[in-house]
C-alpha cells in the first residue's frame, strides 16, 4: 500500500487582532492573569458573517497553489470543525461552492480539537487505499461569535480565537515517508467536561425565549478547566508515545513536535515529559490562542514558513479535547 503525504498548506487568520487588554475591558480578566496562565497574549476574531467556509476556502486556495494542484483535481473534501457555518449542510460543501468545484464527496468532522487529526487518519486511509489521489482537508473555527464575552464565560472566552488553515495530501510511493501512522481515541463519559448543551436538537422546543435573549449560560461552551488540564496531560504524551511505539521510534527521533493549541503550560510540560528541546517543539498559541481543528495546520504552516521542518525530518502531531478525544500522527516529511 502507498502512503499518504502533504503536498501544501495554506492558512487564513482574519484581521482583527484582539488583545488580552481588550478582553479586560468587557470582563474581569487580566494580560497577567491569562498570559501566565495560558501563554496567550492575543488572538483574532472574524468580520460578521464570515464563516467557517470562507476563511476556509481562504486557506484552501493557498494549500492548492502551494501543493500545485488545481482545485478541479481535488477527488474528496474533508472539513474538520466544530463550528460549521450553519447546522446544514456541512461546512465542506458550503466551501466546494466556494472554490467553483463540485461532485467529488465533501464531508464535516466534528471532533472538536482532535478534528484535525482525525480528519488526517480519514484523508490518509482513502490515499492509502487507492480510493482518492488528492484530499483536501481543511481545519477552520469561527468561535468569536460562540463565546460568552463577560464575567460569566471568562474562563472559557479567553482561551479561544477563531482561524483556519488546510492542507493538500497525494499520494506518496516511498513507504517510509509521508504520513507514517495515524492514532486515535476518544471516551465519551467525559462529554460534559467540556461541551456546549444548546440549543439542542432533543430539546422540545429547541429554542426558547430564554436562549434567544443569550440570558442562559447554556448557549455557551462549558469547561471544567482543571479536570481538562489534568487529562489533557496525560493523554498527550500517551499518545505520542503510542504513535512512537508503533514505529520503533523514540521520543528522541522527533524533530518537530506540534502540539494542538489548547494552552502553553500544558505544550510545556508534554515538551518537559517527553525531554523534548524547547526547540522541537512549535507553539503560536500566543498570537491565536485556541483554534481548535485549525491549530495544528496553522501551526505547521508557520513552522513551513519558518524553515523549520527540512526533508526527512520526523514531525509528530498530537492533539487532546471534547469528548474526550485524542490522537496523533507521525509524519515523515
Ligand atoms: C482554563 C484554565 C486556564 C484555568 O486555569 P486554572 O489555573 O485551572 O484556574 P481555575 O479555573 O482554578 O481558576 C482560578 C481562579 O481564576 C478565576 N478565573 C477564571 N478565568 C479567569 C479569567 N479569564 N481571568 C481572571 N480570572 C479567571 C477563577 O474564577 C478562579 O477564581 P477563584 O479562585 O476566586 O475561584 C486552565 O484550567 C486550563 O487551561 N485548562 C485546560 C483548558 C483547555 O486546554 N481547554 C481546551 C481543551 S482542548
Amino acid at each position: 500500500m502507498r502512503n499518504s503525504r502533504i503536498l501544501g498548506v495554506g492558512h487564513y487568520v482574519p484581521d482583527r487582532v484582539v488583545t488580552n487588554d481588550d478582553l479586560a475591558t468587557l470582563m474581569d480578566t487580566s494580560d497577567a492573569w491569562i498570559q501566565q496562565r495560558t501563554g496567550i497574549q492575543r488572538r483574532r476574531y472574524s468580520d460578521d458573517w464570515v464563516g467557517a467556509a470562507d476563511m476556509g476556502a481562504t486557506a484552501a486556495r493557498e494549500a492548492l497553489e502551494r501543493a500545485g494542484v488545481a482545485a478541479a483535481d481535488i477527488d474528496c473534501i474533508v472539513f474538520a470543525t466544530l463550528s460549521p457555518d450553519v447546522d446544514m449542510p456541512a461546512s465542506a460543501c458550503l466551501l466546494q461552492d466556494r472554490l467553483g468545484i463540485g461532485g467529488m464527496p465533501a464531508f464535516d468532522v466534528r471532533n472538536q480539537c482532535s478534528g484535525f487529526l482525525y480528519g488526517l487518519a480519514i484523508s490518509d486511509k482513502f490515499i492509502k487505499t487507492g480510493t482518492y489521489d488528492h484530499v483536501l482537508l481543511v481545519g477552520a473555527e469561527v468561535h468569536s461569535t460562540g463565546i460568552d464575552l463577560s464575567t460569566r464565560g471568562r474562563e472559557v472566552a479567553v482561551i479561544f480565537g477563531d482561524g483556519a488553515a488546510a492542507v493538500v495530501l497525494g499520494p506518496e510511493a516511498d513507504p517510509r515517508r509521508g504520513v507514517l501512522s495515524t492514532h486515535l481515541h476518544a471516551d465519551g463519559k467525559f462529554a460534559e467536561k467540556l461541551w456546549l448543551e444548546m440549543p439542542a436538537s432533543r430539546a422540545r422546543p429547541r429554542l426558547t425565549e430564554e436562549l434567544i435573549a443569550g440570558t442562559a449560560a447554556r448557549i455557551f461552551p462549558k469547561m471544567e478547566g482543571r479536570y481538562v488540564f489534568r487529562h489533557a496531560v496525560t493523554r498527550f504524551p500517551e499518545v505520542i508515545r503510542e504513535a512512537l511505539d508503533a514505529n520503533g521510534l523514540q521520543p528522541s527521533d522527533i524533530s518537530m513536535l506540534i502540539p494542538h493549541q489548547a494552552n502553553l503550560r500544558i505544550s510545556q510540560m508534554v515538551a518537559m515529559g517527553l525531554e523534548l528541546p524547547e526547540e522541537k517543539v512549535f507553539n503560536n498559541i500566543q498570537n491565536y490562542g485556541n483554534t481548535t481543528a485549525a491549530s495544528i495546520p496553522l501551526a505547521l504552516y508557520e513552522v513551513l514558513e519558518a524553515g523549520r521542518l527540512r526533508e526527512g525530518d520526523l514531525l509528530c502531531l498530537a492533539a487532546f479535547g471534547a469528548g474526550f478525544t485524542w490522537a496523533s500522527a507521525l509524519v515523515r516529511w
